[in-house]
């Protein structure tokens, strides 16, 4: 969603502004713009649509200075336009924000009866007029805006320049991640690190109701009491696996290839690869105290834990129970404190899970949560966390950190049957050991998807699509489906293939093509009995299967997929792959944007 990128340097910021919002700008954003503060006061720069508009303005009307702030806006209160871009600003002050001022109306009403006059039909114009009227007031800058948050409700992240203090930027964050950064040049204030890395060495972040001041040589941090907060600089490191595409044509395409990687990480991380034991201390310690389960997350992160919830009732035989954040809360189920309520997200930064973690723990849950970034909101706020090692993750449509999010929840229930006395060693070693074959199976799946090509030809042209799979592969199913619809704007439905004949299949005919996915196992025959019916009824149908399943459907099946034979453990991993392909090809084929596809944002910070 929304990025924010500030800096005050000894070089001028214009270049540096934008290229931080360019690295921003995997987060989602609809419209750009910059302040710089220079000897003509607080100039602007906004522009609609991708970044380039912004960089076209500013070649058409260049400015230049040493301090500046700017932001990527994701529309949420008014239409993505240049009068709703940020910046916002009065003659004395401009302000980037990332969050959303719940208590808006209220607050412009009583600006607007003051005779301060908004232009735009955010909530975020609410904070630089706020400060207005406390400057008019004749508060000083630093006690402006210490006065001004104090009366926002909501979530916030903001960079400020005042046209009186023309050589700082404040920053102030409630809620919404704020990193701080120091470089050779100067100080940067960014909404995550990755951009960062250009310009830092060194970084910091901010926390809730704490307000920084940067100028290009010093940084100073005070909490809500006015207190001066020592904060320790940490060394910034963003893997070189992490910068750039490295030669991929999109972000997407190269963290699918990056997960036979993730995969090696994370089995050195919580497994010992000389045993083939599970690491007990990377696993919190009481985790066989709790006698249910209660998975909750968004989207992707959501399929990761519909498939997981099959590991823990089988490893561990914990009941579970797996929701989506945005309803949890509002189900009023009752909860009982023998429930570890574990959230799972790639961003850590989701609004409606980190609101569900909230609620949880106001009900006495203990709450674990599963995320790729540490320093997220989700990591702060919970009992305890487990990390996905799957790097950054840039491509909107999430690729390895749903098979990291997979290796990790198996490894985990795993460790929950083990803590409990339900899983012995020898059964431990034999699945670790068939866990670690994994990486090269992952490569060799990745590398022998020949005809991928050929298979998301025939499906390029269609506006509807079907997936079907039972056990496991149904939540596989739903994941294939988000990410050609997320990507292709194919629309695409998915369904447990036993469901067919309660409904869906009304909706087949040769305009429907079926993906069915069918690994061998006990629900293997039903599939392809479903695969028949499917068939019968004049749909192509892709079959993504071993090749004695591709065998026994042949004369049902339009196009297939051969996945090799492997171990059922690895199934669901494997079977991930030739799906997160199938919709790359068809949205390059497409030609649609696929590391940035319209109307999404990499974490979703409004509910
Ligand atoms: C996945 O391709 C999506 N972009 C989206 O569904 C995502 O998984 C969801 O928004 C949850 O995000 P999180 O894992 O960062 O919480």
């Amino acid at each position: 969603m929304c990025g924010i990128f500030a800096a005050v340097s000894n070089e001028s910021v214009t270049s540096t502004l934008v290229g931080g919002l360019g690295t921003l700008s995997y987060r989602g954003y609809d419209s750009s713009g910059i302040v710089v503060s220079n000897e003509n006061g607080l100039v602007r720069r906004r522009a609609e649509g991708k970044l380039e508009s912004l960089s076209a303005l500013l070649s058409d009307q260049p400015v230049e200075g040493y301090v500046g702030i700017a932001h990527t806006r994701w529309a949420t209160h008014g239409a993505p336009s240049v009068i709703n871009a940020h910046p916002h600003m009065t003659d004395r002050v401009a302000v980037v924000h990332n969050g959303i001022i719940e208590n808006y109306p209220a607050l412009k009403a009583s600006l607007e009866k003051d005779g301060y006059v908004f232009e735009s039909e955010t909530d975020s114009e609410t904070i630089p007029q706020l400060i207005s009227r406390n400057l008019d007031k004749g508060m000083s800058p630093a006690v402006a805006l210490k006065d001004a948050v104090r009366q926002l409700d909501g979530s916030y992240a903001i960079a400020v320049v005042f046209a009186d203090e023309p050589q700082t930027i404040y920053a102030a964050r409630y809620g919404s991640p704020l990193v701080i950064g120091q470089g050779a040049a100067g100080h940067f204030i960014s909404s995550d690190s990755i951009a960062l890395s250009r310009v830092a060495r060194n970084l910091c972040y901010l926390d809730d109701n704490e307000i920084a001041q940067i100028t290009v040589d010093t940084l100073s941090i005070t909490n809500a009491d006015g207190i001066t907060v020592a904060k320790e600089m940490k060394p910034l490191v963003v893997s070189q696996q992490d910068q750039g595409k490295q030669g991929y044509k999109h972000f997407m395409l190269k963290e699918i290839h990056q997960q036979p990687e993730v995969m090696r990480n994370t089995l050195n991380h919580y497994c010992d690869p000389a045993t083939f034991t599970l690491k007990e201390e990377a696993f919190p310690a009481n985790l066989s105290s709790f006698e249910r389960l209660s998975i909750v997350a968004c989207g992707t992160s959501y399929y990761a834990g519909m498939v997981a919830r099959q590991w823990f009732e089988r490893y561990a035989c914990l009941p579970v129970d797996v929701d989506i954040a945005s309803e949890y809360r509002y189900r009023e189920s009752p909860l009982s404190t023998n429930t570890l309520a574990l959230f799972i997200s790639q961003s850590g930064e989701t609004a409606d899970s980190l609101a569900a973690l909230r609620y949880s723990k106001e009900q006495g849950l203990t709450c674990l949560s599963l995320l790729n970034v540490e320093t997220s909101s989700m990591a702060m706020e919970s009992d305890c966390y487990l990390r996905t090692l799957a790097g950054a993750e840039i491509g909107v449509a999430s690729t390895k950190a749903f098979t990291g999010q997979l290796l990790v929840l198996l490894l985990m229930s795993l460790q929950m049957g083990k803590a409990s006395g339900r899983l012995d060693r020898d059964a431990e070693r034999e699945l670790i050991k068939h866990l670690f074959t994994l990486p090269v199976e992952m490569a060799k799946v990745i590398d022998e998807m020949a005809n991928i090509d050929t298979v998301a030809a025939s499906l390029m042209h269609s506006d509807h699509t079907m997936y079907l799979g039972r056990g496991m592969s149904f939540p596989l199913a739903l994941e294939g489906a988000l990410k050609l619809k997320e990507i292709s704007y194919i629309h695409a439905e998915a369904y447990p293939a036993g469901e067919l004949k309660h409904g869906p299949i009304a909706l087949i005919d040769n305009k429907m093509p079926v993906v069915m996915i069918a690994p061998p196992g006990p629900m293997m025959g039903k599939t392809l009995s479903n695969l028949r019916e499917v068939s019968s009824r004049g749909a192509q149908v892709i079959l993504i299967s071993n090749g004695a399943g591709i065998e026994m459907a042949k004369q049902h099946i339009t196009q297939a997929i051969e996945v090799p034979e492997t171990a059922p453990l690895l199934q669901p991993l494997l079977y991930t792959l030739p799906l997160q392909l199938l919709a790359y090809h068809v949205a390059c084929m497409k030609g649609t944007d696929v590391d940035q596809p319209r109307n999404l944002a990499k974490s979703v910070t409004v509910e």
